[in-house]
């Protein structure tokens, strides 16, 4: 059976290895994250915010796997906001994963179950411990793409509903230039 070693190799040939899923995120997609809902009725629905390839080894929800993933996602700001991912807990809430910088400038946005909310920079290189029970999103900071790769179990799963109804309780805007959480 070949192996396929995922890398950044993906992106750059659009190759397809076995076990590789693409997806992908359009503003449309986003709806409801950003607080300034005019700016977002602006901008065409259909543009593209973000895409993950994920390379997922053995089946969701096996016990003692580890998923691989690498997430694009595009500059640009709706308001003072900047683009970010829809930001999720794990549906098994003891799950807890890593996130480490590969390309471009950007924040990891971290909540955990008491609503506390702080940001860790992410830079090429540098690498974010997300412990379980911790609710993550990443915004993009710069004007460049930024690129940052994940490993988390194969049974986190995902659970969009929580942050999707009632968000983070800061949000990450542009002050004078500089990234702030209010
Ligand atoms: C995961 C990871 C990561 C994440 C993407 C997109 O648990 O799978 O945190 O792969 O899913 O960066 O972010 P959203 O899932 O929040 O859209
Ligand atoms: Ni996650």
């Amino acid at each position: 059976k070949k192996i396929v070693i995922p890398s950044l190799s993906f992106f750059q040939d659009e190759l397809k290895g076995e076990g590789v899923v693409k997806s992908r995120r359009t503003l449309g997609e986003l709806a409801g994250i950003f607080e300034n809902q005019d700016a977002y009725s602006q901008l065409p629905l259909d543009q593209l915010a973000y895409e993950v390839y994920s390379y997922l080894p053995e089946r969701e929800g096996t016990p003692g796997g580890l998923y691989f993933g690498i997430t694009q996602l595009y500059p640009g700001k709706v308001g003072d906001e900047y683009f970010m991912t829809k930001g999720h807990f794990h549906q098994q809430e003891d799950r807890s994963e890593y996130y480490w910088g590969l390309e471009g400038e950007g924040m990891l946005i971290l909540m955990d179950r008491e609503r506390n909310t702080w940001a860790e920079r992410m830079m090429p290189g540098s690498l974010h411990y997300i412990p379980g029970g911790v609710a993550h999103r990443v915004a993009n900071t710069g004007n460049s793409v930024l690129s940052f790769a994940a490993c988390w179990p194969s049974d986190a799963g995902h659970n969009y509903e929580e942050i999707a109804n009632k968000g983070f309780s800061a949000r990450l805007v542009e002050v004078d230039g500089t990234p702030k959480l209010r």
